[in-house]
């Protein structure tokens, strides 16, 4: 087995931890306590290659692949997950399902200006009364021969505020049930698209999450991905990327948490020693290392899949279920290695335990995790595959 990382992926690395640490993290406390949208961090995140990095550089991507982005979403979600978040949603919901699925003229339309941080995109699946049950949408999109009607209220949407367009997940023809959902890129300024005030959230804060309003917002067949009743395939097929992009988000908090917890038990001292070298210090980092080492290897294997034309849906799922849980234990333990310090903004800890609850939540609660997962393994794939299944 090969686990190194080429030139190539170590420096976009690289890249992606001095900016987190140089660019990001000075303001990162105020934005977040203040729900400033992160505009200027994401313009130079565009600028820097990062949101385009699916995207064949014939459309302006930085075409880095999976596992690089991987890299890079874990090194910016150490230090600000409101920017990671977006990064997350506009390369491996938007960018790669436009990539993947639209039409020429689509792809030549949208993927320049998003590759380039230009526009941002938004990913409209869930709804007030369709989350994990993502095949009971209410939203319709008409057919009118030429054009769609769209109408309808999708509800958590990410970057709902700053998008330019929006994919969005409607109903055409209900009596297909599932078969009869279309996916149609909007444009965030068509003729009845309107947004809802920003949710005030536990984590994540800085990201701007909202509800986007349809009401006879007409647009032509031609914004259609892929063929008609393709829209929930489309859906499932790139949410199982999105999920190796939360899974990283995860494994970022959980790194970033990790270390600064190491940092502060070597500068700490108490009864005479850093308390990193007292036991109780040191077994709490050590099952923390563990966790992220363990994590790492099924996030980076998800992505290698993906990247190697393998099937990685349960590979993605799992990455996902185990790095949100871990993230969810270090940020925790972070806070307990600093004791009060830990309780407060100022040592980053807190923010990371907040950010850390969505990661069990969007893109597939871990509930929908499992269900993908036992799915996979009734059908005998009880292994990560890795050739043919
Ligand atoms: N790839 C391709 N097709 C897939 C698929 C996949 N990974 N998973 C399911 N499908 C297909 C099935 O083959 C089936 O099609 P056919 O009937 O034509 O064969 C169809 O989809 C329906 O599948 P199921 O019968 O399995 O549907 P279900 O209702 O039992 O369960 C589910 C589906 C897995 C629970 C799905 O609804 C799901 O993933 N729910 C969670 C939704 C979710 O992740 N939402 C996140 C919102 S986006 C977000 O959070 C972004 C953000 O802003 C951060």
């Amino acid at each position: 087995m090969e686990f190194g990382l080429t030139e190539e992926q170590l420096m976009i690395q690289k890249a992606a931890r001095d900016f987190a640490q140089n660019d990001l993290k000075p303001g990162v406390i105020d934005r977040d306590s203040h729900k400033k949208h992160p505009t200027e961090q994401l313009k130079m995140m565009g600028e820097l290659g990062f949101m385009g990095m699916l995207v064949s550089a014939d459309y302006g991507g930085t075409e880095m692949g999976t596992l690089a982005y991987t890299l890079a979403m874990e090194e910016i979600s150490k230090v600000d997950n409101s920017c990671s978040v977006c990064m997350s949603v506009q390369n491996s919901l938007v960018c790669a399902g436009i990539q993947a699925y639209a039409s020429e003229a689509l792809k030549q339309k949208y993927l320049p200006k998003l590759a380039s941080g230009e526009m941002i995109g938004a990913f409209c699946l869930s709804e007030p009364e369709a989350g994990s049950d993502a095949t009971s949408q209410r939203t319709t999109a008409e057919d009118k021969g030429d054009h769609y009607i769209i109408n309808g209220t999708k509800n958590w949407i990410t970057n709902g505020k700053h998008a330019g367009v929006y994919i969005v997940i409607a109903q055409t023809n209900p009596e297909l049930k599932h078969r009869g959902i279309n996916a149609i890129l909007v444009d965030a300024d068509a003729e009845g698209v309107t947004t809802g005030e920003l949710e005030d959230k536990l984590g994540i804060r800085s990201s701007d999450t909202c509800s986007v309003m349809f009401q006879d917002v007409k647009v032509p067949k031609t914004n259609r991905i892929g063929d008609e009743g393709f829209g929930f395939k489309f859906a499932m097929k790139v949410l199982s990327g999105g999920r190796i992009g939360i899974a990283s988000q995860a494994l970022g908090i959980a790194g970033g948490a990790y270390e600064l917890a190491d940092k502060y038990a070597k500068e700490r001292k108490a009864f005479g020693k850093p308390i990193g070298e007292h036991q109780a210090i040191g077994f709490k980092l050590a099952e923390m290392a563990t966790q992220i080492e363990a994590a790492k290897l099924l996030v980076y294997r998800a992505a290698w899949l993906k990247d190697n034309g393998m099937p990685y849906d349960q590979a993605a799922a799992m990455a996902k279920l185990y790095a949100s849980d871990i993230a969810q234990t270090i940020t925790n333990e972070a806070i307990q290695v600093h004791g009060g310090y830990g309780y407060v903004k100022e040592y980053h800890v807190e923010r990371l335990m907040r950010d850390a609850k969505i990661t069990q939540i969007y893109e597939g609660t871990s509930e929908i995790q499992k269900l993908v997962i036992s799915r996979n393994i009734r059908k005998g794939n009880l292994y990560l595959p890795v050739g043919e299944v």
